[in-house]
């Protein structure tokens, strides 16, 4: 069994749904923060390619997948796809802020093509990686409703939608890892997957810092007072680095599996709140 640990009751649905059409976000759309809001901008231009790349990486693997994760992957890649679009419609948000995401975007088309004369595991790898780190993220946004407090309800919402289906879909790319590389040794498997997920999250940094940083620079925010207050961000508080940690070591641990954490409840806590506010609508 290739898909062991994914609970056997768990179902990916697809939740289509529209946030922000036809609203104006404030320019620091999340608690009038500039540093807040340029986490989840910079992160946001990611996403449209960075989930492309995800969708093309995992399904590379599908044919002679076991039945299970290949309706896994289906459903992972219609989530993905609906993730693109509202990304590109909260981009545009961005940019209707007056911000020029250009050089952010460009960086995107960069490390994708490196990864283009690579083996197709190499990018699945990566993708799994990648897949923890936005799950572990996504568990933060939800548990935690002081990341997302004072922000723009429309906007808001977008993010506890996406977080809450990475949370449903944590353990697919993960699953077509370990199909993937079903005739690996377990040592050869985990150092592979220990390198990538370091140098992912060395990239991750750096990436996620110096789009930051861009957008802040548009802000007229520059200097060392800056740097400082994206550090206190995102190591004091509302920390997010900080409490993803533990997860993040986690998967350096034999054994490790996405579902070894089950999180489901916040999946319902949040579609509760959809329900209600559909309800009083
Ligand atoms: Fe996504
Ligand atoms: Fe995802």
């Amino acid at each position: 069994m290739t898909n062991a640990k994914t609970p056997a009751d768990l179902t990916i649905t697809p939740r289509d749904l529209r946030f922000g059409r036809g609203a104006t976000y404030r320019r620091w759309w999340l608690n009038d923060d500039p540093v807040a809001t340029a986490f989840y901008n910079a992160l946001s231009v990611t996403f449209p390619k960075g989930e492309g790349f995800f969708i093309d990486s995992v399904r590379k693997f599908r044919d002679g997948a076991p039945p299970r994760l290949e309706r896994e992957i289906a459903a992972f890649t219609k989530q993905e796809v609906m993730h693109t679009r509202e990304h590109v419609a909260f981009n545009r948000h961005v940019v209707e802020q007056g911000y020029d995401i250009s050089t952010l975007e460009a960086r995107v088309d960069r490390e994708i093509a490196l990864t283009r004369d690579r083996p197709a595991i190499a990018s699945l790898a990566a993708t799994m990686c990648l897949e923890h780190f936005t799950a572990i993220i996504a568990h933060q946004l939800v548990a935690n409703p002081r990341h997302l407090a004072g922000g723009d309800a429309e906007a808001a919402a977008l993010w506890r939608w996406h977080a809450i289906e990475e949370i449903e879909h944590k353990g697919v790319a993960y699953d077509t890892w370990l199909h993937a590389t079903r005739d690996w040794s377990r040592l050869l498997r985990w150092k592979v997957k220990a390198i990538v997920m370091v140098m992912s999250t060395i990239k991750f940094f750096r990436g996620r810092t110096e789009g930051m940083l861009e957008l802040l620079r548009q802000d007229g925010l520059t200097g060392a007072g800056v740097k400082w207050r994206l550090f206190k961000y995102a190591f004091g508080r509302p920390g997010m680095a900080r409490k993803v940690l533990g997860a993040w070591l986690a998967f350096f641990l034999p054994g490790f599996h996405p579902w070894n954490h089950d999180d489901r409840k916040f999946i319902g806590l949040v579609e509760s709140e959809f329900e209600a506010a559909r309800l009083a609508a």
